[in-house]
This record gives C-alpha cells, sequence and structure tokens, in this order.
C-alpha cells in the first residue's frame, strides 16, 4: 500500500505524520528516506504527538537516538547520519532495543540498509520547494485513505 501527500508547510506535515501516529503499534519501524532538511525531524514530531507523548522531538543528529516514553511504549528516534560500518551500528548499541515492544523511527536509514528488517514501514520525503514537500508512505493496509 502506497499514500501519497504534499505539504505546503512544517505545521501541514505535522498534521499528516499525527494521522500516522495514531495507527502506530508496538513492534512497528519506520525508515525514512530523504536528504538534509527534508522534514523528517518535523515529521517525527507529528509521530510523537499522535502517539499522545507530547510535543517532545529534537534532532538527534548529535546523539544516536533520543528515547521518548509514553505510559504503554517508548518512541526510538534513531539518527543514523554518522553510522557508516556494520562495527559503528554494533558499537552503538541498537542491537539492544526492545524493538518489538516499543516504536522505532530511523533517519539516514540508507546508512543501515541491509540490517534493516523486511516488513518496514519506508516513508520518503523529498523537497520540491522551500515550504513543499511530497511525502510518500509504503506500509501495510491500516494505513489506507490516512491522508485523503
Ligand atoms: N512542508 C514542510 N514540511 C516539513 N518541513 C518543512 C516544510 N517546509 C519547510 N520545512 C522546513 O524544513 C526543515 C526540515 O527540518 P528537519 O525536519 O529537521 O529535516 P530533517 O530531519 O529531514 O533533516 C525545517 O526547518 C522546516 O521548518
Ligand atoms: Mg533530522
Amino acid at each position: 500500500m502506497v499514500e501519497r501527500i504534499i505539504t505546503n508547510s512544517p505545521e501541514e506535515t505535522i498534521s499528516a505524520a499525527q494521522k500516522i501516529g495514531k495507527l502506530l503499534k508496538a513492534g512497528d519501524i519506520i525508515a525514512y528516506s530523504g536528504g538534509l532538511g527534508a522534514g523528517k525531524t518535523t515529521f517525527t514530531r507529528g509521530l510523537a504527538l499522535g502517539l499522545g507523548l507530547g510535543d517532545v522531538v529534537s534532532s538527534p543528529t548529535f546523539a544516536l537516538v533520543n528515547e521518548y516514553s509514553g505510559d504503554k511504549l517508548n518512541l526510538y528516534h534513531f539518527d543514523m547520519y554518522r553510522i557508516e560500518t556494520e562495527w559503528d551500528l554494533e558499537s552503538s548499541g541498537f542491537y539492544d532495543y526492545d524493538f518489538a515492544r516499543n516504536i522505532a523511527v530511523i533517519e539516514w536509514s540508507e546508512n543501515i540498509g541491509s540490517f534493516l528488517p523486511q516488513n518496514m514501514i519506508r516513508i520518503t520525503i523529498n523537497t520540491l520547494d522551500e515550504l513543499k514537500r511530497e511525502i510518500i508512505l509504503e506500509g501495510d493496509e491500516r494505513f489506507a485513505a490516512s491522508w485523503n
């Protein structure tokens, strides 16, 4: 299933993401593609809002991961910008997280391509101009018509 939306502001991206956040469940892994400034962190802010975690998201670029905790589950927000090798990934502690009971979103997932599970949710953000983004979500039927 593929969903697509054009947003014209960060606020519109947050509100599109909020709708997806409401549908997320434990075990979900979201892998982003899209360059610097595309809106991956902005989208993640909306996911956290949709999950009921509040306006908690900031960029994890200088950490590998930010964790936001909720009553039932945590949101792990990874930034793989600086990860280049399998050794980097292993020594970062990536494999110690409890992916099955929580939700993970991964910026720069391109950098760990071969280590990602098959059934993840893929989100691609393309910058069309300064305020305009094309967001494409590939995932299961749960997300059908989310942005209609
Ligand atoms: N439609 C839009 N959706 C998301 N961000 C946008 C949009 N238009 C402009 N922006 C700006 O683009 C930047 C996106 O930054 P960020 O979310 O940190 O990107 P990334 O995590 O992909 O590097 C922010 O400064 C945001 O205000
Ligand atoms: Mg970011």
